[in-house]
């Protein structure tokens, strides 16, 4: 319903600004129908009034123009904080995330075209993008995260059973790092073998809507928590038997950047020795090699995507490779024990909504110019990679991992 709203002052607005547009031109046209050679000093005279009132017209046009630039720009920044609310939104897989009227309208506002103006969008994750949800791609007959979770979850109960401890709630205090709706929900069905949870986000908004989805679920011990790795007051004396960093990595540079080095012994701190460590991710795609038409197409979508987030002056996400969390690892006295790698499978789809990523940070480009040069482009990569990824073709490029390790402070390397 705001969203309807929102669309319905625009228009206004903008037709309101439009109305003194055209009466300049209507003006414009009949001052040019006068002939020159039929003019005496009393037409001179009239058509000075008139140029007058052209410029008069045309200034009034120009301080409008400017107020709608301002406009706009305010608009698209207003829409852009809905967005990011809506990007929270408790369960994106059914949320319907809004490429409705106001944000096209924004969108393309340097062009005509609205053609993308009903698209929905219900993906989970798709790849990385800027923002706050980032995660795993759909596969045709199970979710990846899925199948990541059933690798942690396995790994796991194998290591205690290994200690004989697979006694109930055997997985003690976890932390999840980096919450989201997928870990969390995860680790919720897990209740029953663990003693504890604590779920830390770096975004309130994120909490307060976890809280909400998961209210009747948390146990009293259970805990949703607001804070930041880079704070290091943050959750002093804690100690967790596991802890997930569940797409953590890719998206510190969102709230704390170049945190990225110090991350692992941050979290270590809070991990008991003989504790688990396991690390989810999103290998770099600048790190796989395209192996057809298809997939050159995919990781040029994701390098435009990425400039417009720059070029709109907003943050991408920066993953890491899963080789960089190895060399981490072993720095803060973690063993690596076992690690695993899921292609990526994209659609279509999901391609389509990489491009209209890029086009939503449009209105945020700082040279209009270039906007529209941009919007052009990411029309064209979008004419381009509708027939090698056309709807019932996927194609897989890169990888996700986990990297299991264990905790061993005593350890001498
Ligand atoms: C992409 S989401 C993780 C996906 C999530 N596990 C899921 O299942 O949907 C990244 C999470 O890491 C958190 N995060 C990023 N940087 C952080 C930091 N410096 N301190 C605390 N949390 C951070 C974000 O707030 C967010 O909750």
């Amino acid at each position: 319903m705001r969203r309807f709203n929102f669309a319905a002052v625009l228009l206004v607005g903008l037709s309101a600004i439009g109305q003194p547009l055209l009466a300049a031109q209507r003006n414009y046209d009949r001052q040019m129908s006068v002939a020159a050679h039929e003019l005496g000093a009393p037409q001179i005279s009239s058509v000075q009034l008139q140029l007058n009132h052209t410029m008069a017209t045309l200034t009034a046009a120009h301080e409008l123009n400017t107020a709608a630039v301002r406009l706009i720009r305010t608009a698209a920044t207003s829409f852009d904080n809905a967005h990011r609310m809506f990007k929270l939104c408790p369960d994106q897989n059914v949320c319907d995330v809004p490429y409705s009227f106001p944000e096209a309208a924004m969108a393309h506002m340097n062009t005509t075209q609205l053609e993308n103006a009903q698209k929905p969008t219900k993906e989970a994750g798709g790849y990385t993008q800027d923002g706050e949800t980032a995660g795993n791609t759909s596969s045709s007959s199970q979710e990846p995260g899925d199948l990541l979770f059933q690798f942690i979850a396995h790994h796991l109960d194998k290591s205690l059973e290994q200690r004989d401890r697979s006694d109930t709630t055997s997985w003690g205090t976890v932390l999840d790092a980096g919450t989201g709706m997928h870990s969390l929900a995860w680790l919720v069905a897990q209740q029953k073998k663990t003693a504890k949870l604590v779920a830390v986000t770096a975004s309130p908004s994120q909490a307060e809507a976890l809280q909400q989805q998961f209210k009747d679920k948390l146990r009293p011990q259970d805990e949703i928590l607001t804070g930041d790795w880079a704070d290091s007051t943050f959750l002093s004396n804690f100690q967790a038997d596991v802890i997930a960093a569940d797409y953590l990595i890719g998206a510190i540079d969102g709230f704390s950047p170049y945190f990225q080095d110090r991350i692992f012994s941050r979290l270590v701190q809070h991990l008991k020795p003989g504790g688990w460590l396991y690390v989810v991710g999103l290998e770099p795609f600048s790190n796989s090699e395209p192996t057809s038409k298809a997939t050159e197409l995919l990781q040029q979508v994701a390098r435009v995507r990425d400039a417009c987030i720059l070029l709109a002056g907003h943050r991408c996400y920066r993953e890491y490779p899963q080789e960089w969390v190895h060399r981490q690892l072993e720095q803060v006295k973690c063993r690596m024990d076992a690690s695993e790698r899921w292609p990526n499978v994209y659609s279509a789809r999901q391609v389509e909504r990489q491009i209209q990523v890029g086009r939503d940070k449009l209105p945020f480009f700082p040279d209009t110019q270039l906007a529209d040069e941009m919007a052009k482009y990411l029309d064209q990569l979008s004419q381009e990679t509708r027939k090698p990824c056309s709807n019932d073709q996927t194609h897989s490029f890169g990888f996700d991992y986990v990297v299991c390790a264990e905790h061993q402070p005593e350890s001498s390397s």
